[in-house]
C-alpha cells in the first residue's frame, strides 16, 4: 500500500516547475521525488534499471493529489555521456523546461583501499563524481545556461575521511569541491548549486536491504550526538529548502543532515587497533639513547 506523503512546505510551492532526480526510485531519492511531486513539481526520475523504477513510479503516481502533476521515468546510466545527454533532452522535450536537477544517484561498496581493483575504484569514481559532473554539465549546456536553474548534489559524510569507503569519500569530496567551483562559474547564468550531505544514519528500507540488515545503522546511534537514526524525509526537506526561493542567496554551500555526526565521528564504526608502528621522533638523550615518550 502506498504511504502518506506530506511536507513542511506550502502545497503548490513548485507548481509549474520541473525537476530531474537521479536515483529517484529508492531511498533518499524516492523521498525527494515524492515531496517534489507533493509540492506540484513535474519530476523525471532516472535510474539504471527501468523495471524497479516503474514499480516505484506506479506507487508514487498513486499518491498524486493533483492530476496536472506529472511523473516520468527514464533509463539512464549516469556514467554514459550519451545517456545523460539524452536524459536532459528528453526531460526538456517532455516538460518544456528543467528548473531543478537533484544529483542523488550514487553508490559504493565497502573495502579497504589496498584491496581495491582499479576497475572497482574507477566504477565508484565514475558514478559518484564523473556521473554527477556529466549531469551538471548537460543540464547547464542544454537548458540552465540560458534559463537559470537550481542544482542540489547529494554527497555523504566524508569530511574527516571515510575509512572503508575511501573511493566514495574521494569522489564525494570531489563533488563538494565541484559544487563550489560551479556556484561561481555559473552564477552569471542564474544557476545556484549546493550540496546536501546526509549522515550514514539516514535509515531507509532500501539502504537496510543493501547492507543486509539494519544492524549497521543501529550500531552508529551511540556515535551520533542526536542519538537516533535520521529519516529520508529530513534529507528531502533540506533539498526542497535549497531548491526553493527561501534559499535564493545560498549557493556553493554544503548542508549536513546528520544530527552532528560529522563533528563527532566518522560514518563507519572504524576502530584502529592498538599498535606501535608509528614511533615518535625526538631528540635522543645522548646518555641513554632512549626516547622521552
Ligand atoms: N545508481 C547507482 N549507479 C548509477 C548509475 N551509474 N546510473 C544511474 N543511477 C545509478
Amino acid at each position: 500500500m502506498a504511504g502518506v506523503v506530506s511536507s513542511v512546505f506550502r502545497p503548490g510551492l513548485f507548481a509549474g516547475k520541473s525537476a530531474i532526480v537521479t536515483g529517484g526510485g529508492t531511498g533518499i531519492g524516492k523521498a525527494i521525488t515524492q515531496e517534489l511531486l507533493y509540492l506540484g513539481c513535474n519530476v523525471m526520475v532516472a535510474a539504471r534499471k527501468l523495471d524497479r523504477l516503474e514499480a516505484a513510479a506506479d506507487e508514487m503516481r498513486s499518491q498524486l493529489k493533483d492530476e496536472k502533476v506529472r511523473l516520468e521515468v527514464a533509463e539512464c546510466n549516469i556514467r554514459k555521456e550519451d545517456q545523460v545527454k539524452n536524459l536532459i533532452k528528453t526531460t526538456v522535450d517532455k516538460f518544456g523546461s528543467l528548473d531543478y536537477l537533484v544529483n542523488n544517484a550514487g553508490g559504493q561498496f565497502m573495502n579497504t583501499a589496498g584491496e581495491f581493483s582499479l576497475k572497482g575504484w574507477n566504477a565508484v569514481v565514475e558514478t559518484n563524481l564523473t556521473g554527477t559532473f556529466l549531469c551538471c554539465r548537460e543540464a547547464h549546456n542544454q537548458w540552465m545556461s540560458k534559463n537559470g536553474g537550481v542544482i542540489v548534489n547529494i554527497i555523504a559524510n566524508m569530511f574527516n575521511g571515510w575509512p572503508g569507503m575511501s573511493h566514495s569519500g574521494a569522489a564525494r569530496a570531489g563533488v563538494d569541491n565541484l559544487t563550489k567551483s560551479l556556484s561561481v562559474e555559473w552564477a552569471p547564468a542564474g544557476i545556484r548549486i549546493n550540496s546536501v550531505a546526509p549522515g550514514s544514519t539516514i535509515f531507509s528500507d532500501t539502504a537496510a536491504q543493501n547492507y543486509g540488515s539494519d544492524t549497521i545503522f543501529k550500531a552508529q546511534i551511540p556515535r551520533v550526538p542526536a542519538k537516533r537514526l535520521g529519516t529520508t524525509e529530513e534529507v528531502s526537506a533540506a533539498v526542497c529548502f535549497l531548491l526553493s526561493p527561501a534559499a535564493a542567496f545560498i549557493s556553493g554551500e554544503t548542508v549536513r543532515v546528520d544530527g552532528a555526526q560529522s563533528l563527532y565521528s566518522t560514518s563507519i564504526v572504524w576502530e584502529v587497533p592498538d599498535h606501535d608502528k608509528i614511533p615518535p621522533y625526538t631528540w635522543k638523550d645522548d646518555k641513554d639513547g632512549k626516547s622521552k615518550l
